[in-house]
């Protein structure tokens, strides 16, 4: 069959692949130690569960307003004055099935062919897919590991052309985990404010910081930006809902309407339950997410203690987010039995299929020098699977 160009200018998510092929070599019975996956590894909390499970027993099964019900739209309104100290109408909120569906919308309704989108490298997987499946054109600004990945304000700016339709920040980083100081943001906000460019705040790491540097969005560092900011946010992670499929995006009443738009005549609504399930999360205060914070923070600090005792590898300490991003550039170009370690990739296969250990190299993130390893898993597990990095890059030639 003809498939569209669109289709072919997209690959399929490479986290979720690698996470997909760790689970299949489970499933044979191997013992797969998987740092690949991008999610908590709590379970939702009980409070949560139990006002989905009231939605279902009280009825609240059908369709709901397409951008999401007014209780929730204003709980997310609370939200941002209580967190961000912005006031948003409730006219300036989108609910939808994840955020990385806020982001497909917001892609949808901004780009047009050419339009370019400026991305920080290293960078979260979907943003160059999703401005490609929008007809846009990704730009990619490097920055630097030496210089906490912050953004370098005259680079930035040598990016921006005619046909900069936005720049996406992404802090705390997948996958860096690194945070942008106020600074930073200060001088991006008056960038972008200068080159009337639209900012995309992808904040949805906000709450799993460890306070040094402290999370801080653009939209509070400088309130004259919040006009011409999108910021998404949403319960996957701060409150290990993954599953329940609900982000939102905060921004100008008419992107929004035009986000509302698109939505309507895809998905519709987002789920009910799950809608009703976010708004008990989002009133919920802030004892959940602050237990996530001191289960991650020994694991961090193993992790990354035992990466930096892995001749080759070094990492420096993430202050937020759950991965590890250690750089391996002092690997490659070791010898196996099998061939060669070129790439971050070559590396990530070899870990895969000689250690069992499953993590995602760095090329999909657009830092060919780097792996990501979650450090959600347990201390033990973490342990064992930093011995068996260990023991496998200890045989390389
Ligand atoms: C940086 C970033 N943004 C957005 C998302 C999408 O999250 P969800 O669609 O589960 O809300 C993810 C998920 O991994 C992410 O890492």
């Amino acid at each position: 069959m003809k498939l569209s160009t669109r289709s072919s200018r997209v690959v399929p998510s490479p986290t979720l692949s690698i996470t997909a092929k760790a689970k299949a070599m489970a499933a044979q019975g191997i013992d797969v130690i998987d740092f690949s996956a991008g999610e908590p590894s709590q379970d939702t909390p009980d409070f949560i569960k139990d006002a989905g499970k009231a939605a279902i027993q009280s009825g609240f099964t059908k369709y709901t307003p397409v951008a999401g019900t007014d209780e929730l739209r204003l709980a997310i309104v609370e939200k941002f004055q209580r967190d961000q100290g912005v006031t948003y109408d409730k006219s300036q909120i989108l609910v939808s099935c994840g955020a990385k569906h806020s982001l497909y919308n917001l892609f949808q309704a901004l780009i047009d062919p050419g339009d370019e989108v400026i991305i920080p490298a290293p960078y979260w997987v979907s943003y160059p897919d999703q401005v490609l499946l929008a007809d846009g054109t990704p730009v990619i600004l490097h920055t630097l590991e030496s210089k906490n990945y912050a953004i370098d304000p005259s680079a930035l700016e040598a990016c921006i052309t005619s046909k900069t339709k936005a720049l996406i920040l992404n802090s705390p980083s997948n996958p860096s985990g690194s945070i942008y100081s106020r600074d930073t943001l200060k001088r991006v906000a008056a960038i972008a404010k200068k080159h009337k460019v639209l900012v995309i705040s992808d904040e949805i790491y906000e709450k799993l910081v460890f306070g040094d540097p402290p999370f801080l969005s653009i939209v509070t560092v400088d309130p004259e930006v919040v006009d011409q900011t999108v910021v998404v946010n949403g319960m996957s992670k701060a409150f290990a809902m993954t599953g329940w499929r609900i982000g939102y995006a905060a921004g100008p009443k008419d992107l929004i309407a035009a986000m509302s738009k698109i939505q309507g005549q895809s998905t519709s609504n987002p789920t009910s339950i799950a809608q009703k399930a976010s708004i008990a999360a989002l009133q919920g205060g802030s004892a959940f997410f602050e237990e996530m914070v001191n289960d991650l923070r020994p694991k961090r600090d193993l992790m990354v203690k035992q990466l930096n005792a892995i001749p080759g590898v070094t990492c420096t300490t993430p202050p937020g987010a759950f991965y590890a991003y250690p750089n391996v550039s002092g690997v490659l170009g070791r010898r196996h039995a099998k061939g060669t370690i070129s790439t971050a990739a070559d590396l990530a296969t070899y870990l895969l299929e000689e250690a069992h250990l499953a993590c995602v190299p760095g090329e999909p993130f657009g830092s060919p020098s780097h792996l990501r390893l979650s450090y959600t898993p347990t201390m033990d597990t973490i342990q064992r699977g930093m011995e068996r990095f260990r023991s496998a890059i200890q045989v390389l030639s």
